[in-house]
């Protein structure tokens, strides 16, 4: 349990990373809520995530919006940060076994508080595969050829 788990969402997740970071503190991690003095919109959630991951391999972000679907688009925008939109248990395991995710995003008009919950335990709980997947994730980050 060294991860330390840092969260930010738009106004549409405010109460669900709430639920998420309380839940979080009970089974005994350090959570940390990042907030703006006006709501955060989701691609400026994303960044401040962002900024906490690119200083420590340790720390392990949660980012939510309405869908998952925006802050995801932006977090993915930094080099080596995996993002990755999680909804069921499946893409929960997959995303820390094969995807090495240091961010996870889900969606509070798709998910109960509770499901997210559960599905951060997962991600917490799942050690990456690494081998084939390595190679692979690193393409992440190759230039993609457009200017
Ligand atoms: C905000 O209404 C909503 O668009 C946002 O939270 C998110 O779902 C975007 O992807």
């Amino acid at each position: 349990l060294t991860k330390k788990i840092i969260l930010a969402s738009d106004h549409a997740a405010a109460d669900f990373i709430q639920e998420i970071s309380e839940y979080l503190k009970s089974t005994g991690y350090e959570a940390t809520i990042l907030k703006a003095e006006t709501a955060f919109t989701y691609s400026e959630a994303a960044d401040a995530v962002v900024s906490h991951v690119h200083a420590s391999a340790d720390v392990l972000g949660i980012a939510c919006c309405g869908t998952g679907l925006g802050i995801s688009m932006r977090a993915n925008r930094h080099k080596g940060i995996r993002a990755t939109l999680i909804h069921d248990a499946f893409t929960a395991e997959m995303a820390a076994l094969h995807s090495h995710a240091n961010i996870i995003c889900m969606g509070s008009r798709v998910l109960t508080a509770k499901q997210a919950c559960a599905l951060s335990d997962i991600v917490l709980n799942t050690p990456f595969e690494g081998g084939r997947h390595i190679p692979r994730l690193e393409q992440l980050d190759a230039p993609t050829g457009e200017k």
